[in-house]
């Protein structure tokens, strides 16, 4: 376990989904439950980890296209812990200054998260829940250190398939997007449902998270996922598995035999213009 907070940090006896994949990650920051909880999920598909790293490396892609694009603020939301390469650490490389808010609502995931933020006067992480857009959008620390007349990466990366029900979280999407100004981007990756005998280990493994984490966890199907940025104009190719989006290997293929791969999806859409007038916080 980490130093940081070590003193006041509770010992969980839940493992949570920010846990669980900063162990997948290899991070410093999961505890003992999150561990016993990602070796059995690894048990039934020992692919697992190799998916979480690929989720991992769409999000930096991500970030450094959008800073390519002169994007030099972002809100994650579901952010889990601030370390392995997380937005905050890939953005300020590239673009000194840039302004990051992490958003979670696991507790000892934004205890943890601001420790390790402390000394960053760019960065910070607050408590919030994803399904409370008015609240997370009119938070005091979000509104000051991200200007929302200026173009914003919104990102919501591995965290809607924490949420049932895919019409709900369309709308909850628009919410947050319709707040950010034109030039802005949105990015979701999301878990992808699989064909053939990927899907069977796939619902075999789902079964083993649900039951062990706190989150419960929905795969969607393509469509299902196009569906949440809302007919937005898509950054091409659109939405594909997350391997397939911007790939830093020039010689990087599609492999119809990465296992791993077959259960990601992400995308990125831009924002054109502006639908909510003002603070969007309403
Ligand atoms: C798998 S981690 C993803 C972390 C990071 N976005 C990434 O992809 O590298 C999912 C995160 O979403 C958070 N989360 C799940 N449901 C949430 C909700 N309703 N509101 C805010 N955060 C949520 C979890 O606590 C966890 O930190």
């Amino acid at each position: 376990m980490s130093t940081i907070g070590e003193s006041s940090r509770k010992v969980r006896t839940q493992a949570t989904a920010a846990g669980v994949y900063e162990w997948f990650l290899g991070g410093r920051y999961s505890q003992e439950a999150d561990a016993n909880a990602a070796i059995a999920s690894q048990r039934t598909f020992p692919l697992l980890s190799r998916t979480m790293r690929y989720n991992r490396q769409f999000l930096q892609r991500v970030v450094r296209h959008l800073v390519g694009e002169g994007v030099r603020q972002f809100l994650d939301l579901g952010s889990g812990y601030p370390s392995s390469g997380n937005v905050h650490e890939v953005a300020q490389e590239l673009a000194p200054g840039a302004r990051v808010v992490y958003v979670d609502y696991e507790p000892d995931t934004v205890e943890v998260s601001r420790s390790i933020l402390a000394a960053n006067p760019d960065a910070t992480c607050v408590l919030g829940d994803v399904r409370s857009p008015g609240e997370v959008l009119a938070n005091p620390e979000v509104r000051e250190l991200l200007d929302f007349d200026e173009p914003i990466g919104l990102l919501m990366i591995a965290v809607l398939h924490f949420l049932p029900d895919t019409d709900a979280i369309t709308r909850l999407v628009r919410r947050y997007s319709d707040a950010l100004a034109p030039g802005s981007y949105l990015a979701i990756s999301h878990g992808l449902v699989a064909s053939g005998r990927v899907r069977e280990i796939q619902s075999e493994a789902t079964k083993v998270y649900n039951h062990t984490v706190s989150e419960n966890g929905y795969t969607r199907s393509l469509a299902e996922i196009e569906q949440l940025f809302g007919g937005m104009a898509m950054v091409p190719p659109g939405v594909v598995l997350a391997t397939d989006w911007h790939p830093d290997d020039p010689d990087h293929h599609h492999d119809d035999e990465d296992e791993a791969s077959a259960i990601l999806a992400g995308g990125v859409g831009r924002v054109e213009r502006r639908l909510t007038k003002g603070s969007g916080a309403s």
